[in-house]
């Protein structure tokens, strides 16, 4: 199973409409993919119908490491696709990890995905917009982490900061991760976004992705119909987009 955090310290970049539809793609492909939603905002388990308070999340992954992950996996409508869930209780539990000092904090994620390592041969994770415990976890489990870069004002603030993070926990917990790469989001034909673009290439060198997923109201669309944009119209820009990407990146 490869293990792959979308990751960036800013919201509203498109992590989360890119761990779905490059899991949609890759499911299409025939891979059997596991969605795991570590943000308590919960927007990708919310997009594949899978949100609940009563149920297991990915919480009681992290907080309880007797529990078997089978019981918190849930099917999604569509085929070759799994996910283990987040709730708003996500939000608190951070706190709880840091203040449990009997176990180890940053590896409990990466020690329960090893149970079912050879049931999926995709893992992707949704992180949420900060660097916190709950990020360190979603890094210190994974093999390759994927930078969405939506272009703004602010695109470049913090994108050093950022890489520093990854390859600080690479030292220090993860020797296995590889920074992947970033890619750009929500991307348009206008002059800011080609200025930008070369910056971005001037920092980034070959760490850019050639593929760029493209503005395209069909993703904002398809969320109403809590739905993959992949799925749901296979012919939007986005779709063509997301399985250039796929193809690219794996
Ligand atoms: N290619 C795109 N074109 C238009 N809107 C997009 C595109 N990708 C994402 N969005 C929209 O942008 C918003 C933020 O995306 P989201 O994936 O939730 O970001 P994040 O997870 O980084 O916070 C959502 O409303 C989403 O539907
Ligand atoms: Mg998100």
């Amino acid at each position: 199973m490869k293990k792959v955090s979308i990751f960036n310290i800013k919201g509203g970049v498109a992590k989360t409409t890119s761990t779905a539809n490059l899991g949609a793609c890759l499911s299409q492909q025939g891979k059997k993919v596991l969605l795991v939603d570590l943000d308590p905002q919960s927007n990708l388990t919310k997009l594949f119908k899978a949100y609940s308070m009563d149920d297991l999340s990915v919480s009681d992954v992290l907080l309880n490491k007797d529990l078997d992950i089978h019981n918190v996996i849930k099917k999604t409508d569509f085929e070759n696709i799994d996910i283990i869930p987040s709730n708003v209780a996500l939000a608190f539990t951070e706190k709880k990890i840091l203040l449990d000092v009997n176990r180890s904090q940053q590896n409990r994620l990466s020690k329960a995905l090893k149970a079912i390592k050879d049931e999926y041969e995709y893992c992707l994770i949704d992180c949420p917009p900060s660097l916190n415990m709950i990020t360190v976890n979603a890094l210190c489990a994974s093999d390759e982490v994927f930078v969405p870069i939506k272009i703004d004002k602010f695109a470049l603030d913090g994108l050093e900061y950022l890489l520093d993070s990854i390859e600080e926990i690479k030292e220090e917990f993860n020797p296995n991760l590889n920074f992947k790469g970033c890619f750009i989001t929500m991307d348009s034909a206008t002059t800011v976004n080609r200025i930008i673009k070369q910056e971005l290439k001037k920092l980034l060198g070959d760490k850019i992705f050639n593929t760029t997923i493209k503005q395209n109201v069909k993703v904002i669309e398809s969320t109403f119909d809590e739905c993959p944009v992949v799925f749901s119209n296979k012919k939007a820009r986005a779709s063509i987009n997301y399985k250039d990407l796929c193809k690219e990146v794996f």
